[in-house]
């Protein structure tokens, strides 16, 4: 186990780079799998979910070449098995992806029941709709889900996701791509990894058309080919980053993240009183902060609302603003595990179900706090990097799930963090 140890205070000034989109990258690479072809894959992040699934298509029989750090070339002509490793998929949410990918090229696929962060139930009974609809028999057995395809291949279906569902519409746009007939996907979900996983698949040869919009059509062809394709940067990096610039009254450049995605969060950091400028004619966002701060309230939404993977890192934020601030967390029911470690930081908060109310102190002080999960890490960090003293932050094994060298990255804006290994 290792954990941080954060001296805080210091206000975060320079550049930073924004590595590639980590809930881009773990569709991407199981979508590789239905491939008929070599993939080259670029500005993959340097992250534990990532490394997992490459070992996942090993397993498999696909032939995973690392390039670089940051590419890697997938072929997955030869793949022997539509049963991938319990052991290894059980670990992370995003393995329900290799439902979609098996069941789409080959008719069948079982998969364990994903894992992830823990916020609650998160079911995949959107996923399970669409499969179905699509004429797949899919049953959940012994921490399993069994999915075949009538006649062996997938039809093309329209579906009605009940829930705006980001890996419902992507599961089901993969699996569709290679169906008999067209599939429309109503009641989509509009995230910036969606409309990346329809370029990559489109790349590949298929034919996803209004990815981005609450509409997705997907006419099934043949086979999909080879090619090259490079990731977009990760819109929550890139919003984590921002938010520790204004939380330690900072100065930094934030190359990469591109404006478009980051809007709601934009929004809220000036109607805070921070200052963020766009990149003139360059994919950048310069946050700027006296740390003058007003409160202000939050309801996360689906894309382009304000995402929930910010909503953690912005109540730390909250937690010294001037005021009291009210967070609505819409998509999950228990988010908020992060503010009980702020609380023992000098946070004042109240959680009524998925409302938090949060009370701005003049300062956090640093102590030992433990992360629950991949963005309740990130906000502690930020907490650290904002506190007065001294803060060990255990369990950041989960922020090494979907941030690239954290640690790295910040000390190069000034921060004063260690990572240190710990029984
Ligand atoms: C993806 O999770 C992300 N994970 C999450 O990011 C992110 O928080 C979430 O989308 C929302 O943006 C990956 O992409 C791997 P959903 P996902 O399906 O696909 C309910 C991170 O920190 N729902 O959009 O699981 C569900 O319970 C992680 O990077 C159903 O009811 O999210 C939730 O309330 C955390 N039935 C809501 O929909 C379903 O079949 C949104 O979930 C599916 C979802």
């Amino acid at each position: 186990m290792n954990k941080y140890i954060v001296n805080g205070g210091r206000p975060l000034y320079g550049e930073v780079t924004v590595s590639g989109a980590k809930n881009a990258a773990v569709a991407i690479i199981p979508a590789a799998l239905m491939v008929d072809g070599v993939c080259r894959i670029e500005n993959i992040p340097q992250i534990s979910d990532v490394t997992l699934f490459f070992s996942i298509l090993d397993e498999l029989g696909a032939k995973v070449r690392i390039l670089n750090r940051h590419a890697v070339e997938l072929d997955c002509r030869a793949i022997r098995s539509t049963r991938p490793s319990y052991e290894l998929a059980r670990r992370i949410r995003a393995s329900y992806y290799l439902l979609g990918a098996l069941l789409g090229r080959f008719g069948e696929a079982t998969v364990a029941m994903p894992g992830g962060c823990d916020f609650g139930v998160r079911p995949i009974d959107q996923h399970i709709k669409g499969f179905t609809a699509m004429g797949a028999q899919v049953s959940v057995e012994g921490g399993y889900i069994n999915a075949r395809a009538k006649n062996g291949h997938l039809k093309g279906a329209n579906v009605y996701l009940d829930v705006v569902s980001v890996g419902a519409t992507m599961n089901i746009m993969m699996a569709a791509a290679l169906a008999e007939g067209t599939t429309i996907i109503e009641n989509a979900a509009r995230e910036p990894h969606i409309v990346d996983l329809a370029n990559f698949l489109n790349s590949m040869g298929a034919d996803v058309k209004g990815a981005g919009t609450d509409s997705i059509k997907i006419r099934g062809v043949k086979r999909l080919n080879g090619g090259s394709y490079a990731i977009i940067p990760d819109q929550i990096e890139a919003g984590t980053l921002m938010i520790a610039a204004a939380a330690t009254h900072g100065d930094v450049l934030i190359r990469g993240a591109l404006p478009t995605h980051m809007e709601a969060l934009t929004a809220k950091l000036l109607e805070m009183g921070a200052r963020v400028d766009e990149g003139v004619g360059e994919d950048s966002i310069r946050v700027r902060s006296d740390g003058n701060h007003r409160h202000v309230n939050i309801k996360t939404l689906p894309y382009p609302g304000f995402p929930t993977d910010l909503q953690q890192p912005m109540s730390v934020l909250l937690s010294t603003a001037r005021g009291t601030s009210i967070i609505n967390e819409t998509i999950y029911e228990m988010r908020y595990k992060h503010l009980e470690e702020i609380r023992h930081m000098g946070g004042i908060s109240q959680i009524n179900d998925r409302i938090a109310i949060i009370e701005g102190v003049p300062h956090l002080t640093g102590c030992a706090v433990t992360a629950s999960d991949l963005r309740a890490g990130a906000a502690l960090v930020i907490a650290g990097l904002m506190a007065e003293g001294v803060t060990d932050i255990y369990n950041v094994q989960y922020i090494d799930r979907g941030y690239e060298h954290l640690e790295d990255k910040l000390r190069s804006l000034g921060a004063k963090i260690e990572r240190l290994t710990v029984d």
